[in-house]
């Protein structure tokens, strides 16, 4: 048995008490639990790659404008389920200085987080249209947003956008739409796990097809703007975060509080559904509902029935911070480019020693640098990777988990400390001698 920093049998007993078969199929939890647990049998720190998780302090101009609103007594009411109006007519002016696009207030509606949004877009989308069942996934993606579906019963199809960028997205997709069964397209942009950014060409592609086949498409923007290879950081003055937005009418936005503005622990975010979606009538809501269009239905049955609103204080928060945004007086990005900063670094290492970028390119660009990466080694599948890496105290997923078709992993750059680059530097360097076959 070779020599690695985590002693084998510590990782392989941990992995057999979790009675995981598979390591490729490991969830987020499984492998953190797994890092935590022989982190304290080993007395090796790892370097903790697993979670997508804020790594930074929350925003001060959230902080404040929340705990002034619980000064205020807020926390004794229900908020308006429309959402605050402060928040509403933010959100708008936000979309309008980033994004260069128009959404009413009335449609930009606060949830708990985007995990909401799309529980509460999902359940809209699939009921408009009783022969349009099944939610498209342009994958790779966020693993959480298929379970959403299996919790409400609700059909999937999903392909994995690596073969399929530029114009040969147009095939593919319309080989699913033209079925008549999809409701509604997601993605993130930039993506969860690969970090890719979809172009306005491929964007173009969607929006066209999403006109032509009368279908949603619900963008996740959860990485809002992240993406450090413009500066999208100037409200009202290009470039713009590119979005469907500019080519479609029936989208919704999904802005979500938690890694632009390290907010994730408030649950806060808002949905954003263009005016077109919001005010159209659907044969399947008005039989369902009695009466109502997709954005009443959306916001005073669904949203109504799954949380009665969004915590009043993080509405507070939510709108202080989107303002301040648009207003220029508050660059959100600048706070969370370290993100991208460490990418590069941990980039490096692993390129160094004999790993690849799986996902490397936006057509004929480099991927950005950014909140994740992909890498792979070569001979190896997912699970044997992820598996070797604990050994060597690296912990990370496997793209299985996220709808991707290639080998290899997701690492998350958020919780990296500035110490931690030496140590991947020493582990990475063992690792490449201890498999050098395979380089
Ligand atoms: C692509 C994507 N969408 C949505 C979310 C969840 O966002 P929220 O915390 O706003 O629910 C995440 C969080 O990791 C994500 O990566």
């Amino acid at each position: 048995m070779k020599n690695t920093p985590v002693e084998q049998k510590i990782i392989d007993d941990a992995i057999n008490e979790l009675q995981i078969a598979d390591f490729s199929k490991a969830t987020i939890r499984e492998v953190k639990a797994i890092a935590s647990k022989a982190e304290a049998v080993s007395g090796v720190e790892f370097i903790k790659m697993e979670m997508g998780v804020p790594g930074l302090p929350p925003s001060s101009v959230g902080v404040k404008a929340e705990i002034e609103a619980l000064q205020r007594g807020v926390a004794s009411l229900y908020p308006d389920i429309n959402g605050m109006p402060e928040l509403k007519k933010a959100a708008s002016d936000f979309i309008k200085a980033f994004i260069n696009a128009e959404v009413s207030p009335e449609g930009c509606v606060p949830v708990t987080g985007s995990m909401q949004g799309t529980f509460a877009s999902f359940l809209a989308c699939s009921q408009c249209n009783e022969k349009k069942d099944t939610i498209l996934f342009i994958d790779p993606g966020f693993p959480v947003q298929k379970q959403q579906l299996t919790v409400m019963g609700q059909k999937y199809e999903t392909f994995d956008v690596y073969d399929y960028r530029g114009e040969r997205l147009k095939d593919k997709l319309e080989s699913y739409l033209k079925k008549g069964n999809i409701s509604a397209i997601v993605y993130s942009n930039p993506n969860n796990p690969s970090w890719i950014c979809l172009k306005d060409e491929e964007l173009r592609i969607i929006g066209e097809l999403a006109t032509r086949y009368d279908v949603i498409i619900l963008e996740d923007l959860a990485y809002f703007a992240m993406d450090f290879r413009k500066d999208l950081s100037k409200p009202y003055q290009p470039p713009f975060q590119p979005s469907i937005a500019h080519y479609t009418d029936h989208y919704i936005l999904l802005i979500s509080g938690s890694k632009a503005f390290s907010y994730a622990g408030q649950r806060i975010g808002v949905s954003c559904i263009s005016d077109k979606l919001y005010h159209r009538k659907y044969p399947g809501l008005t039989k369902r509902y009695g009466g109502g269009s997709f954005g009443t239905v959306f916001i005073h049955r669904i949203l109504y029935a799954l949380s009665s609103g969004t915590s009043h204080s993080a509405q507070f928060a939510m709108a202080a911070m989107l303002k301040a945004a648009a207003e220029g007086s508050y660059n959100f990005l600048e706070e969370v480019r370290v993100y991208g900063e460490r990418a590069r670094k941990l980039k490096e290492i692993f390129l160094r020693h004999g790993f690849y970028l799986v996902y490397d390119k936006d057509l004929d660009d480099p991927v950005a640098d950014g909140f994740y990466f992909t890498i792979g080694y070569p001979g190896m599948n997912s699970g044997k990777l992820a598996k070797e890496l604990m050994y060597y105290g690296v912990s990370a997923i496997s793209l299985v988990t996220t709808g991707s078709h290639q080998e290899g992993l997701r690492a998350c750059t958020s919780f990296i400390k500035d110490h931690q680059y030496t140590q991947l530097e020493e582990r990475m360097k063992l690792f490449a001698e201890n498999h050098p076959a395979t380089r």
